[in-house]
């Protein structure tokens, strides 16, 4: 007899739990008072060995989902493993039509019934795009960022999807590697509270319009060595305890639902089979309750990484390590009850992580209703919504940084200006979608140009001048087609010639970042820097407004163009945010999330480093000392910089107290004056230098950050607090404690904050 499955698994639950069977009938109402484990142990109670390891399986989506069953090849054999209750999850599977038909088969015709996961890169928006995570980074708003986090779990989960492989919290120094666009940028503080408001934006309440988080790359990917992704990660002690675990354990403490591990090795054990990663730091150490899924064939690469022998050792050393959901290697599925039966994985293990899987799923309610998210009235009147369009517009106005603005080029004035906009970029529909934009449709944004248009008051005047790259491939590498080709210059030039402003977009296309798109070259791809040269001859009068998913080598433009706007890959409204900025109806305030270098060979760079020994220059002809000969050891733009057509000015740093002790604190207080004539938001930031300590200590490091409105003329008076946590960090006694010692405080609007203070700290 089949039986609805989900009211199958919840009488079996009570059924297992004591309940009697007459009270089945008040089985949702009880059901949900009942601690989530206790279902999750009935549940498990039920399950065959094979079907436990199912849960651990996930499949990409392999056929047309609504159309007759496949009879052979791949897609019949996970179609028959579906109906098994042999696959915990699919991923690529998308729209209320096609997951539903999926979950149909999981929870009606396989024994148990249990649904299944559906997850999805819903990195920066689902069909409604936001920027990428490294521009929304440049916004430091959290509450921006958690809606942004929102919209797209809103949208998607109105689509059938359950799961958003999101937030990516690795920490990101070396600007070659191009998944710096899908994080927070280089710092340890910023990257935990962004990757907090992302799980809180995700995950909410955990109601019909929210998604599971997953928390990745878990750990180290950032740090792929000369930025080459999936290479080799050689980090410190230090690195590894006081870099790249915050960000993570910060998801994980604001409840995030799942983590994925990683490709890379760390210290010579590949993430996947890495169990002081998983097993210890983070679901002992941490007390994580939720599931580690694979990175796509993660597993199987450990044969790559020269760590298993085969398929069936890599399966052994994941699940030993704690990699509780294998992506796509299909070791699990394969050899995985072998293992168990051979005695070289334990069924403890096997339990512990089917435990967690399904509690993912209690947790998310899909017991209660595993086609929660199948509504396709409201997947109709949800998707591409007027407000989640208002609402990445606002996220991308926030994530604009203003560079330069000589002679107050910008704003723009409205009315009576020949505008001559020139660039592939600025008319391009697709490329503002970013690297990670997979449910979205090509031509979907809004360009430049399109943005520009709506201010009637000015003619426009356009020339592409050049192509940056050839149109949108999803997967291939950068192309070279069209990167030499000048015979748009003239046309260019005389636009140029005949305007009272030049606008310049150029850039990275959309898909030149992200993952796998790593380069050794960070100027403006193809022939855009030639391009630039030329036109500024032809008129000099000139704002460059960037877009890209990383960190530009563009030391010619700062030292030559006036005006220069980082616009990123800013998602669907891309093109109505840049205007708005450009002509002063949004007047910008946000800051670098990444050192932007003056040349790639000062990479990796990244403003908290450490002293060394020889920081200084000694005098006279001194060599001896660290540095380069033939370039500056500073970035070109520090990390937090970022202007906007305020003026800020930071006086009267005070701390309460020169001493801090035990359970004490320090009030740090500064005031900060809008000394313009526009009313203006500024990014308060306080960083601490540690003078000295059981291990070395950075130069300085960000400790505390505010984003306040100020109006024109007013003076706010902007306070931190500093405590014993503030200063904790990893030491040499292997934890995180707060070690005596005298510290500097510096405020201001960057890293390079001058106003400065001190403290000592004993216990
Ligand atoms: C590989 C990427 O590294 C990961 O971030 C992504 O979530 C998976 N592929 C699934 O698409």
């Amino acid at each position: 007899m089949k039986l609805n499955l989900p009211k199958y698994v919840l009488a079996a639950t009570l059924i297992a739990i004591g309940c009697s069977t007459a009270k089945q009938d008040m089985v949702s109402v009880k059901e949900k008072q009942l601690p989530i484990d206790r279902k999750v142990d009935s549940v498990l109670n039920l399950m065959t060995l094979e079907e436990k390891i199912g849960q651990m399986n996930q499949y990409n989506g392999f056929w047309n989902v609504t159309g007759p069953a496949p009879k052979d090849g791949d897609a019949a054999v996970k179609y028959e493993h579906i109906k098994k209750g042999w696959v915990g999850s699919m991923l690529n599977v998308r729209g209320v039509k096609d997951v539903r038909a999926l979950q149909k088969i999981a929870v009606e015709e396989s024994r148990l019934g249990i649904p299944v996961l559906f997850g999805y890169d819903v990195i920066h928006g689902y069909k409604t795009i936001s920027p990428i995570p490294l521009a929304e980074a440049a916004s430091w708003d959290m509450e921006a960022i958690e809606n942004s986090a929102a919209i797209a779990a809103a949208e998607s989960a109105a689509s059938g999807l359950n799961w958003t492989f999101a937030p990516m919290v690795d920490v990101t120094r070396d600007a070659r590697w191009g998944r710096v666009m899908e994080g927070s940028g280089e710092d340890t503080y910023l990257g935990s509270a962004i990757a907090v408001a992302r799980v809180k934006g995700f995950q909410g309440d955990l109601g019909e319009f929210n998604v599971a988080a997953c928390v990745k790359h878990f750990a180290g990917y950032g740090f792929a060595e000369a930025g080459k992704d999936y290479n080799t990660v050689d980090v410190n002690r230090s690195t590894l305890h006081n870099i790249i675990p915050p960000p993570f354990k910060a998801a994980a403490d604001a409840g995030a639902l799942t983590f994925m591990n990683s490709f890379n090795d760390v210290d010579g054990i590949p993430a996947t089979g890495n169990t002081y990663l998983q097993r210890e730091v983070l679901k002992k150490d941490w007390n994580f309750q939720g599931f580690v899924v694979s990175d796509w064939g993660s597993m199987g690469e450990m044969v790559n990484h020269g760590y298993a022998k085969d398929l069936k050792q890599a399966a052994e050393f994941a699940a030993n390590a704690g990699s509780d959901m294998d992506m796509e290697s299909h070791g699990y599925v394969m050899y995985l009850a072998q293992l168990v039966k051979e005695g070289k994985v334990s069924e403890d293990k096997i339990n512990d992580a089917a435990r967690r899987i399904l509690r993912v799923k209690f947790q998310l309610g899909l017991f209660d209703n595993p086609y929660k998210y199948c509504d396709e009235v409201r997947e109709k009147a949800t998707v591409g919504k007027k407000e989640f369009h208002d609402g990445v517009l606002d996220m991308a106005k926030k994530s604009i940084v203003l560079l330069k603005n000589e002679n107050n080029l910008l704003p723009l004035k409205k009315q009576g200006q020949k505008i001559a906009v020139i660039g592939a970029l600025a008319n391009d529909k697709t490329s503002p979608l970013g690297s990670w934009r997979i449910g979205a449709d090509d031509g979907t944004a809004i360009s430049v140009m399109e943005g520009l248009s709506q201010y009637k008051g000015n003619e426009l005047v356009y020339a592409k001048g050049a192509d940056v790259a050839l149109g949108t491939p999803a997967f291939t590498v950068e192309t070279k087609i069209n990167m030499t080709d000048k015979s748009g210059f003239e046309e260019a030039v005389n636009a140029a010639k005949n305007a009272d402003v030049v606008v310049m977009v150029l850039g990275e296309h959309g898909l030149q970042t992200g993952e796998g798109r790593s380069r050794v070259n960070l100027g403006l791809p193809g022939v855009q820097q030639e391009l630039l040269e030329t036109v500024y001859k032809a008129n000099p009068n000139i704002v460059l407004v960037l877009t890209n998913g990383r960190p530009l080598e563009i030391v010619w433009a700062d030292g030559n163009i006036p005006a220069i706007v980082e616009a990123w890959h800013l998602g669907t409204e891309s093109g109505n945010a840049i205007a708005q900025v450009l002509y002063g109806d949004y007047n910008p305030s946000g800051k670098l999330p990444m050192s932007f270098p003056r040349t790639v060979g000062q990479m990796p760079l990244y403003y908290n480093h450490k002293s060394t020994g020889r920081p200084y220059y000694n005098g006279g002809n001194s060599v001896f000392w660290s540095h380069y000969t033939d370039e500056s050891n500073e970035a070109l733009y520090p990390f937090g910089y970022g202007l906007s057509y305020s003026s800020f000015e930071y006086n009267n740093l005070k701390l309460s107290n020169n001493t801090l002790n035990q359970n004490g604190k320090i009030t740090v207080s500064v005031d900060v004056k809008n000394t313009s004539n526009v009313n203006g938001k500024e990014v308060v930031q306080l960083y601490l230098r540690d003078l000295f300590g059981s291990v070395t200590r950075p130069v300085r490091e960000l400790k505390g950050f505010e984003l306040v409105s100020i109006n024109a003329g007013e003076t706010k008076t902007v306070s931190f607090e500093i405590d014993e946590k503030t200063i904790e960090f990893y030491t040499a006694n292997n934890k995180w404690e707060a070690e005596p010692g005298d510290f500097k405080v510096f405020v201001g609007g960057d890293s390079k904050a001058s106003l400065e203070a001190g403290f000592t700290y004993s216990k």
